[in-house]
Order: structure tokens, then C-alpha cells, then sequence
């Protein structure tokens, strides 16, 4: 069975073939109806709070022709303790493919390895994989390199600024290294990147792109991208105080702005909170582009939705 818990869970041919038909379906979604996942139900299930993810997820079933379900923790047997690995087997008797966010990655893990159908990653504590993928898909089109992210973003620097240790940074790393971008990571030395995404990289035999400093000033220079991300993640709550203490000098404003490349794109994945990890007139400023991220989040899911069911039916 084919899930999409990673970025690297496609081949090369496939991602690039995900990629094609992403940038397809964006071009013709006023156009044609799309028939993909005609007579298919899809299930959703959140165990943390989602806005553009779900969303997302829930128009692009439906555009794709089938049938997207909500099915909340809290109202389902699993709030109530009933295994993951019984809960994915009943759904897989009833389901085309499930849709999952999750704290801990191992509970998707687990999800997959029970199911006989396709699992999503829709975000876990450890990787955000479909973010990513409509993030390099708005970088290809806003750097006008083609569809191809193997060849489109060779060789482009991304700077990711602030928790270098959350799933975002941890997505860059991983992308990155698939597809030669160097990444620049810059943050408090307390919140560097964890053992979990260096060994992940070891066991695909993905060579490391990334880089880190503590130094703010140094972190931007020369780069195409600047990147940040909340810096109190969902479940990070408790030592919210001294995160946003330490990373304050990492805040992204103008300054850092100016020492990336001319031309500079800012990205977020959203929700952002500014004056916290990065202030309101570069969240307004004519190189962000954090809204045409959130919008690629529909095609590029339904690209993902698509191969994932075609890969499944040819098996
Ligand atoms: N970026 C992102 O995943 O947004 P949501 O948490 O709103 O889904």
C-alpha cells in the first residue's frame, strides 16, 4: 500500500510527475471538472487544531469528485481509547484513504501499518510534508523555474529562521536534501535540529544541505528565500515563555530582509503572529507570498490525493 507520511515517500519520477499535475490542475480548475476520486470516501481525522490544512483537504475531495469525512477524535471510539491499529483496520473496510494530523509521528506510522489504504500525513510534530510541497510548487512558480523541483530549485538558498528543531525546519532539511537546495538554518542553539531528521536523512541515504548559526546577521546572506514558522508550536505550550524569550533576536524584520538576496521572497506557513517571529510590514511586504502558499495547499493535495489513489488501483 502507498502512503505519503514523508516527502521521500515518491519516487523522483513520481514527485515530479505530482508536481506536473499540480501546477495542471491550478491552471484548469475554473475549466474542467476533475473525475479522480469519483465514487471514493476519504476520512479526515485531527487531532490537532487545522484551518487551511482541513480545509484544503475537504474542497480538494470534493473538486476531485469524491467524498471527504470529518471524523473528529472526540466524537469517534479513538477519544475514547479503541487502538489505532483497530481503528485503521475498520476504516480501511469502509474508506478510499485516510487523512491524518497527529502530535506524535508514530501514530501515523502506526495508522499506515494497519491500514490497507492510503494514509496521509496532513502534519505531525515531526514533518509537514504537504506543506512543503506546495511551498517548493509556489517558489517554482514565483522563481519561474518550471515544474520540476528536482531541476527548478537546484542550488536555490533557503534561510528558515527561529525553532530550527520543529516539523517545518525538519521538512526544509529533508526537501533540501532531495532537491539540492541549501538550507540555512539560523536560531537559539537550544532549539537546533534533532537526532530523528539527521538519521532519517542517514537511512535514505540523502547527502545533508543544511547548515546552522546562531548569528542572525549571518543566517539571510545570500539568500533566495527567508522562511519562519510559529515559534510555539501546537503542543509546545508549556515553555512558551522562554521560547518566545530566546528567540526574539530572530524575529524577521527589515534588517534581515536586506541581507538576503535583492529580490528576496518571504515565506510562512501560517497561521503567523506578528511581532513575534516576524513583524507586520514584512508580513505586507511585496516579496511575501505566504498566501499564495496557503492557496497551492489545495492543488498541490489534490495532485497528492490523485496519485496516491491511481498508484493504489494499479497494485
Ligand atoms: N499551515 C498549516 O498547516 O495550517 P493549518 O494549521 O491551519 O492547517
Amino acid at each position: 500500500m502507498r502512503h505519503f507520511l514523508q516527502e521521500n515517500d515518491f519516487s523522483m519520477e513520481e514527485t515530479a510527475e505530482v508536481f506536473s499535475y499540480a501546477f495542471e490542475l491550478k491552471s484548469n480548475r475554473s475549466k474542467r471538472p476533475t473525475t479522480d476520486l469519483v465514487g471514493q470516501s476519504w476520512g479526515m481525522i485531527f487531532f490537532k487544531q487545522s484551518t487551511r490544512t482541513r480545509v484544503s483537504f475537504e474542497v480538494g475531495i470534493r473538486e476531485l469528485g469524491g467524498n471527504p469525512l470529518i471524523l473528529d477524535q472526540s466524537s469517534t471510539q479513538i477519544g475514547r481509547g479503541e487502538s489505532i491499529a483497530d481503528t485503521a483496520k475498520v476504516l480501511s473496510r469502509f474508506l478510499d484513504g485516510l487523512i491524518i494530523r497527529a502530535h506524535g509521528h508514530e501514530i501515523i506510522e502506526t495508522f499506515a501499518k494497519h491500514s490497507s489504504i492510503p494514509v496521509v500525513n496532513a502534519l505531525t510534530d515531526f514533518l509537514h510534508p504537504c506543506q512543503i510541497f506546495a511551498d517548493c510548487m509556489t517558489l517554482l512558480e514565483k522563481m519561474n523555474t518550471g515544474t520540476n523541483p528536482f531541476v527548478g530549485l537546484r542550488g536555490k538558498k533557503l534561510a528558515f529562521f527561529g525553532d530550527t528543531s520543529c516539523n517545518m525546519a525538519n521538512s526544509w532539511i529533508l526537501a533540501g536534501a532531495m532537491f539540492g537546495m541549501e538550507i540555512s538554518l539560523c536560531g537559539p542553539e537550544a532549539f537546533k535540529p534533532g537526532r530523528n531528521i539527521l538519521e532519517l536523512l542517514e537511512n535514505h541515504n540523502l547527502s545533508p544541505t543544511w547548515s546552522f548559526t546562531p548569528t542572525p546577521e549571518d543566517g539571510a546572506k545570500d539568500a533566495d528565500v527567508v522562511y519562519t514558522d510559529v515559534w510555539v508550536s501546537m503542543g509546545c505550550e508549556e515553555d512558551s515563555k522562554s521560547r518566545l524569550a530566546s528567540m526574539q533576536p530572530y524575529q524577521v524584520d527589515e534588517k534581515i530582509m536586506a541581507s538576503a538576496k535583492d529580490n528576496c521572497l518571504f515565506m510562512h506557513c501560517m497561521p503567523a503572529h506578528p511581532g513575534e517571529e516576524v513583524n507586520q510590514s514584512v508580513l505586507d511586504s511585496e516579496y511575501s507570498i505566504l498566501f499564495d502558499q496557503a492557496e497551492n495547499r489545495l492543488h498541490m493535495q489534490k495532485a497528492i490525493l490523485s496519485k496516491l489513489s491511481q498508484s493504489n488501483h494499479t497494485i
